[in-house]
């Protein structure tokens, strides 16, 4: 028996021992009465009774054993043209001053704190201040709307918010601060407070008696203390796109996330203490908050903290120049990434001008990775390229080639084996298990590993619905996919109204309902289409209201706007198609996976519930005058 295959059996046979064993390797206040209380599924607790600090694990912990002048933080922005470099020690003290600042604002354990930060230090900064103090951060990705904000806001109830007077995309400076402060006055909650960092770049307005500025509440800062909590209490909330408009708020425990963090970076990254690793993405995404700041720090590594992007800041040498520079061995990013290189160095020019002796591995995630831009990425770089898979919801890969254990030869396509601690199976939908090569839904025998989601914030409800009770006893991840004969997992893409645009999750349902919302528009449908940069990108589909007198361009981009302004740029919402009816099964559900087999022309099979077939190929001739289902 190979080695993973030793590690994956015990890990199911035995995830008490697996786990506790894993779990050595965090400082704990107070060890844990039982390693899993599973008294009451689908609620599954880990290490329940122990109790630790996150910061502490993260830095001052290193700081102790003699890592107070390593480099903890490489702060690398080519769009503001510096390089920090922030030592454990130095990262020490800054993160307990801020905590300082926090508890002076009220900030106490278990209480929520929004984060809606650029990518700079303080971000994570900010995130370990939290986790030091107890309290629970809910960091909102920049490229977000105000609307979207807010909907977080009035969800998590933040009793300070921690924001920046500014993003810096490529050369366009994003001012943050009007956008928060739209976001306040939408929302039904109030913060108390907010901190703003002050960026050269563009000065935000302060609003007295709620605003205060990052750096002058810094420099009269208290220190503040680690404060232990138990393994079980939420260090943070993640919002993720779900099929609706109201986000899931995913909750991430203390104990578990250390502990399957810490395991994940030496067994599936092959990383070690002191070593350089890099997640080129971005604090606001879950591959930020894990593999960003908290799995590299766990482990005494050095992490690279980027404000640019794969091309274009300044040319598509950028990851190349990254890596050479600080001495990377590991870099995670999204296949994206990866075809925008692709797409301006074809044969890789730049890359061959640097120095990547330390470069090991290459690893993507986010969304399938495709077999040609594997193949591309694999022959330039000639180092193993990485596919591997996960969620917001798992926090950590549920399917990869896990490095740090063997690796094992790569079938192109597939993200390898699940990961110890993970029993993937596929079912049909009426949940019986599939064999070999059936394609089904991709689902994980309960309980879940350490470190994956225990429930949704104050919904326990929606969690049930959302994941455990699709196929009882297994986790229902919303993807699709198969196994082969030897056990390497194909996923083949979402299940549910859930897209994947340049990596990033987004909710085909969110846009529809802001879409309904335009006067002329009687329905809509939105569904995802492949594209060769992006992996996908959202198509709309709208009827007109009887009578309704409209200039179809004027609403495409009225759309766009609406589009933009609600949920956020990142949506990437471009292309609508006004069409007379849209395809349904006979009690009135649309056909939006017909639609997008259509559009991507994949064979696709009339639906037997169809109302009408003729709508059919209706949407086809549509789709074909703008390129698609070709
Ligand atoms: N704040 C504000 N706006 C943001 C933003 C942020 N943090 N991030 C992106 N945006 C904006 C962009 O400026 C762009 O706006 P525009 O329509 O006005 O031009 C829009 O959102 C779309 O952004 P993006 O999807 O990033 O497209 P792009 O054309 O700027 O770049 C790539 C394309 C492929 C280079 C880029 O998507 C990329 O680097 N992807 C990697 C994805 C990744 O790291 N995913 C994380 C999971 S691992
Ligand atoms: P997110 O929660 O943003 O990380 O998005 C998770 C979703 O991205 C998954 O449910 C998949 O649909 C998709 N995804 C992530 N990684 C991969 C991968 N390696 N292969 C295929 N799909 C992936």
């Amino acid at each position: 028996m190979g080695r993973y295959e030793e590690l994956y059996r015990r890990s199911l046979e035995d995830p008490a021992g697996f786990w506790a064993e894993a779990a050595e390797q965090i400082s704990w206040t107070k060890k844990w009465d039982r390693v899993l209380d599973d008294s009451n599924p689908p609620f599954y607790r880990w290490f329940v009774g122990g109790e630790l600090n996150t910061c502490y694990n993260a830095v001052d912990r290193h700081v102790e054993a003699g890592r107070g002048d390593q480099v903890a933080i490489i702060y690398d922005s080519p769009v503001t043209d510096q390089i920090q470099k922030i030592t454990y020690r130095e990262l020490q003290d800054r993160v307990a001053r801020f905590a300082g600042v926090l508890r002076g604002l009220g900030v106490e354990k278990g209480d929520t704190v929004i984060i809606y930060m650029p990518m700079v230090p303080q971000a994570a900064v900010a995130m370990l201040a939290c986790a030091r103090l107890g309290a629970i951060h809910s960091v909102v990705f920049g490229g977000f709307a105000p609307n979207e904000l807010a909907l977080r806001i009035d969800d998590a109830k933040p009793k300070v918010i921690v924001s920046a007077s500014c993003g810096i995309e490529v050369t366009r400076v994003i001012e943050y601060k009007p956008m928060l402060d739209k976001a306040i006055e939408l929302a039904q909650h109030k913060p108390d407070k907010c901190v703003i960092l002050a960026r050269p770049q563009a000065k935000a307005e302060l609003t007295p008696g709620r605003d205060h500025d990052w750096d002058e509440l810094m420099a009269q800062a208290e220190p503040a203390e680690c404060v232990p909590v138990a393994a079980t209490d939420p260090l943070y909330i993640l919002y993720t796109s779900g099929t609706t408009g109201m986000p899931k708020g995913i909750v991430r425990d203390n104990g578990g996330h250390a502990v399957a963090l810490r395991w994940s970076m030496e067994y599936i990254y092959d990383t070690k203490p002191g070593e350089v690793y890099w997640a080129a993405s971005d604090v606001g995404w879950v591959v930020g908050h894990s593999y960003i700041v908290y799995g590299p720090l766990f482990t005494g590594c050095t992490t690279i903290l980027y404000e640019g992007k794969p091309v274009g800041t300044p040319d598509p040498g950028a990851f190349w120049r990254v890596i050479s520079q600080h001495g990377v061995k590991v870099l995670f990013t999204a296949p994206t990434a990866f075809r925008a290189i692709k797409k301006e160095d074809p044969n890789g020019e730049y890359f061959k001008k640097y120095d990547l002796s330390n470069f090991k591995y290459l690893f993507l995630a986010g969304e399938r990775l495709d077999p040609d831009t594997y193949h591309w990425a694999s022959d330039l770089l000639q180092r193993p390229v990485i596919d591997h898979w996960w969620q917001t919801e798992t926090g950590w890969p549920i399917a990869a080639n896990c490095a740090g254990i063997e690796l094992m030869p790569i079938k192109p396509g597939s993200p390898t084996k699940a990961v110890p601690g993970y029993d993937v199976q596929i079912v049909d939908d009426s949940g019986k298990e599939l064999g070999p090569n059936q394609e089904g839904i991709v689902v994980v025998k309960l309980p879940l590993p350490p470190g994956t989601l225990p429930t949704l914030w104050q919904n326990d409800e929606r969690f049930r619905q959302s994941y455990t009770d699709p196929f009882p006893g297994y986790y229902f991840t919303g993807d699709g996919g198969y196994k082969d004969e030897e056990g390497y997992l194909y996923i083949m893409g979402r299940v549910d109204d859930v897209i994947n645009v340049a990596g990033h999750r987004l909710s085909t349902g969110a846009m529809e309902e802001v879409i309904a919302t335009h006067p002329a528009v009687a329905e809509c449908a939105v569904i995802g289409v492949a594209d060769n940069l992006k992996g996908q990108v959202p198509v709309g589909f709208v009827v007109l209201k009887a009578g309704a007198e409209v200039d179809p361009n004027q609403l495409k981009a009225d759309l766009v706007q609406m589009i933009r302004q609600q949920i956020g740029p990142i949506a990437c919402y471009k292309e609508t198609m006004i069409v007379k009816r849209l395809p349904k099964t006979r009690s009135g559900k649309i056909l939006r996976g017909t639609m997008r087999k259509i559009a991507d022309g994949e064979k696709y099979r009339v639906p037997s519930t169809i109302d009408d077939p003729a709508i059919l190929g209706e949407i086809e001739e549509a789709l074909k005058t703008v390129g698609y289902a070709k």
